[in-house]
């Protein structure tokens, strides 16, 4: 047993929003330091980071600036500079997940066809249009229905699109197309893994969708599949990390079809949304497991402790300085952890915190879920209330 001197490591986080807040305050407590990257200054991570810099994530120097800084440099997004990332990868520096990982996961196409290669099942695919082309969708490779993907800079449903008909508007933008699969759910398994090679996936986790704004809303665990196909869920995710190479935390969404077959939809190479929940209701949360499997530690259990649900707090009608309603009422639900990411302003549909409620079973998650749903609000205000509690 060797000694080694604290913080144990130093992170560079390229981005600082909710992702990169967790990140901070899982490594805190496991005596880890934390150096965020983002060009807002006002980004949630900044202050529970050690240190911050003010800087573009395509900008070279600012990524150089956090390598300097860091052990180990990873993300809480992956759209970034990958050429400055993959030179300070070949002059040395840790870059996990590398360079050429993000590269992959950020163009939907080559994405989708690095999983077809190593045969990880998912929807058929075929590429469509280019950037500057106005493909109509009779032009396109499938015939409507199908779906449309931009390959670049899609998030939160934006970017993708059901064409129905021949007259549907596409898109405009290099894109894909796909089947339109018949989902019968929609579930996302947590994959760690390290660079010596550990590899444990977490049970699946439901997510649900507002079929309005296409983001998501709720998720659970467990997922309610068969164990059967939950197995099939976490061979089928271990399968596409595994293909891609991809280590820390990686995220693999997963459509569970009519008939039963488990199909890839894409990779996120970070912590997720839908792993919110595994704070409270997992022996190990997906922010310390990333940060175990970036710095090859070893990996915490990912068994279920709790049923869970975890709802996201989602900015109401009106922009302005956060204010909330329901508060103590939400705080004296059993077992409801509240996670406020310190954004502002509040906008429409802003991610603006989350709420897990646990339970010994799953029912009774979501019974006090629906009530803390029912009571709690987070909205903006146009006037700067600079009462005690407003900042
Ligand atoms: N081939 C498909 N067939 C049917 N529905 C699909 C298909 N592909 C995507 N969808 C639906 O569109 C949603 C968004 O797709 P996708 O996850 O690719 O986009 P995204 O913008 O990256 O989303 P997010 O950022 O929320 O993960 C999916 O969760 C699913 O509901
Ligand atoms: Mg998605």
């Amino acid at each position: 047993m060797s000694e080694k001197r604290l913080p144990y490591a130093r992170v560079g986080i390229v981005g600082a929003g909710q992702l990169g807040l967790m990140l901070c305050d899982a490594a805190r407590r496991l005596g880890i330091a934390t150096c965020v990257l983002d060009a807002d200054s006002d980004s949630p991570a900044f202050v529970r980071a050690d240190e911050a810099i003010v800087g573009d994530r395509f900008d070279p120097q600012a990524l150089r600036k956090l390598a300097a800084a860091s052990d180990v440099i990873t993300f809480e997004i992956e759209h970034a500079d990958t050429e400055t990332l993959a030179d300070l990868q070949a002059s040395g520096t840790a870059v996990r997940p590398s360079a050429t990982v993000l590269d992959t996961v950020r163009d939907k196409w080559r994405q989708r066809a690095a999983l077809e290669r190593a045969g990880v099942p998912g929807p058929n695919a075929l590429l469509w249009s280019e950037e500057g082309d106005d493909s109509s969708p009779a032009d396109a490779p499938l015939d409507p229905p199908f779906v449309q993907k931009l390959r670049f800079g899609g998030y939160d449903g934006r970017g993708v699109k059901i064409i129905r008909l021949e007259d549907d508007k596409p898109l405009p933008g290099a894109s894909l197309v796909e089947e339109l699969v018949d989902i019968r759910c929609e579930v996302a398994v947590l994959v760690a893994r390290t660079p010596s090679g550990q590899e444990l996936a977490y049970p699946p986790v439901r997510m649900e969708f507002d079929p309005e704004a296409n983001i998501c809303t709720r998720c659970l665990l467990p997922a309610g599949l068969k164990s059967d196909v939950a197995e099939r869920c976490r061979t089928v995710a271990i399968e596409a990390v595994r293909a891609l190479g991809a280590v820390g935390i990686c995220a693999v969404e997963l459509f569970v079809t009519g008939d039963g077959r488990v199909l890839v939809n894409e990779l996120a190479p970070r912590p997720h949304n839908s792993g919110h929940l595994t704070i409270e209701a997992s022996a190990t949360g997906q922010f310390e497991q990333h940060l175990r499997a970036i710095l090859d530690l070893p990996l915490g259990s990912v068994d279920t402790v709790r049923a869970a649900v975890m709802v996201n707090v989602l900015g109401g009608d009106s922009t302005g300085s956060p204010a909330v309603s329901g508060y103590e009422e939400l705080l004296a639900l059993p077992e409801a952890h509240l996670h406020l990411y310190d954004k502002r302003p509040s906008k429409p549909g802003r991610k603006m915190g989350h709420l897990t409620v646990c339970a010994g079973r799953l029912e009774g998650a979501v019974e006090i879920a629906g009530r803390a749903e029912a009571l709690f609000r987070l909205n903006g205000h146009s006037a700067d209330r600079r009462e005690h509690g407003t900042r």
